[in-house]
């Protein structure tokens, strides 16, 4: 049965190339006022139109009323940690006493302390937790949510990390995009000599990617590379090897120092380069002549307190195509709340509102691949959408912190409903 959202005040549509938009072309988020949309049976987009047009082309449709509201393609979130134990909030106040992100981590706390708790659960206490946050993460308007392993760092317990998301991604209706991240850290075990830390390299190149490819488990295989965690020739290695098993590749990149990781992600032709507050001009430079998207990440800089965010301005003036995304952690960004990292697009990485939902739909999308199916509202593609209660689709990272969200649909199916 074709279904028809009528009644929207506008019509976020993001409606272009099926790809990423770069430059001038990220400035246009082709908003339309006074048209509905009609969805096919089949969960695709049928047509964008005047409602009174599309009452008489689809006379039995049944009616999704927008009340006004502002519609607009769900929000694709191309970069989370979503599946862990329990939350880290006493990291918050030792950063805020000035004991860093990296001295935390050495202190055995950060990504150490989420490993050690995620270990000790079991797959359904995992799949409980997770299912919970996604729910939170659905009301606030997003549809796509990517999804990294990277808190188990051992064979067993990344895969079950990804396994959990497999059974989430069957049993919930968002559509889930699962990441191996077994490079998030070196585990503790792994520390002490150079032959330890070689010996965990050879894990997870030799034997976990080879068993997640095997499972079919990721599309994309990401590793941490970042002074003091991963360096570029063990990262270049790890990426090797995940594309040599099929995977695509994604970079935790130049997050909170330089090290040249953009100038990789560019080299390696990765699908996306991600964080980058500390990118050089020469990352820039590298990044602008390859394929690959910028995914900024600015609610971690804000949670983390640093005051330094991505130089999402010199990027575009590049023509790097953007993406913002989330960064869902228990470390780093403990936010579910999408509409809130459009302001902070805005607001920190001075983005024009119209470059944010670009850079949070089809930007997003094609951070995953997925930018010939999912981020716009335009015929043929995926009726992934969110419905807001504003009049104007300036408001939605306008009211910040809110929730503005009132309904989201995957495929045209309710996935939150008020
Ligand atoms: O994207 N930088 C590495 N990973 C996460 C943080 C993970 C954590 O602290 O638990 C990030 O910031
Ligand atoms: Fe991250």
């Amino acid at each position: 049965m074709t279904q028809l959202f009528l009644n929207a005040s506008q019509v976020v549509t993001c409606a272009g190339p099926a790809r990423a938009r770069r430059g001038t072309e990220q400035a246009d988020a082709v908003v339309r006022d006074r048209v509905g949309v009609a969805v096919a049976a089949d969960g695709t987009i049928a047509a964008v139109a005047a409602d009174a047009a599309l009452r008489t082309d689809y006379p039995a449709a049944t009616i999704v009323d927008c009340a006004g509201g502002v519609l607009t393609p769900g929000f694709v979130d191309s970069h989370t940690h979503a599946i862990f134990g329990r939350a880290r909030y006493e990291e918050q106040e030792m950063r805020a006493a000035g004991i860093g992100y990296l001295e935390i981590a050495k202190r055995g706390g950060g990504i150490h302390a989420s490993v050690r708790d995620l270990r000790s659960r079991t797959a359904d206490d995992l799949a409980v937790l997770a299912t919970e946050r996604l729910r939170r993460i659905a009301a606030h308007g997003t549809t796509t949510v990517e999804i990294k392993s990277g808190y188990g760092l051992s064979l067993e317990s990344e895969l079950t990390t990804l396994r959990v998301i497999q059974r989430l991604a069957a049993e919930l209706p968002l559509r889930l995009v699962p990441t191996f991240l077994g490079a998030h850290e070196v585990p503790l075990e792994h520390r002490e000599t150079a032959q330890d830390r070689e010996a965990y390299l050879q894990r997870v190149t030799e034997e976990m990617i080879p068993a997640v490819a095997r499972e079919g488990l990721a599309r994309f295989c990401d590793v941490f590379c970042e002074p003091g965690v991963y360096t570029v020739p063990e990262t270049r290695r790890i990426l090797g090897a995940a594309r040599a098993a099929g995977l695509q590749l994604k970079l935790h990149a130049d997050e909170l120092e330089n090290g040249a990781a953009a100038e990789l992600a560019a080299e390696l032709g990765a699908t996306s380069a991600d964080h980058l507050a500390a990118i050089s001009e020469q990352g820039i430079r590298a990044l602008a002549a390859a394929a690959t998207v910028a995914t900024l990440l600015p609610g971690t800089m804000l949670f983390l307190g640093r005051p330094r965010q991505a130089p999402a301005r010199a990027l575009i003036a590049a023509g790097v195509p953007v993406a913002l995304a989330s960064d869902f952690n228990p470390g780093t960004s403990p936010t579910v709340n999408f509409p809130l990292v459009l302001t902070l697009g805005v607001s920190q990485l001075r983005l024009s509102v119209a470059e944010a939902f670009v850079a949070a739909t089809v930007n997003g999308a094609a951070a995953l691949g997925l930018a010939h199916r999912i981020g716009q509202i335009t015929p043929g593609f995926a009726a992934d959408l969110a419905l807001f209660d504003v009049r104007d689709h300036r408001e939605i990272p306008y009211w910040y912190g809110d929730r503005r969200c009132q309904r989201t649909w995957v495929g045209g199916r309710p996935v939150h409903a008020g």
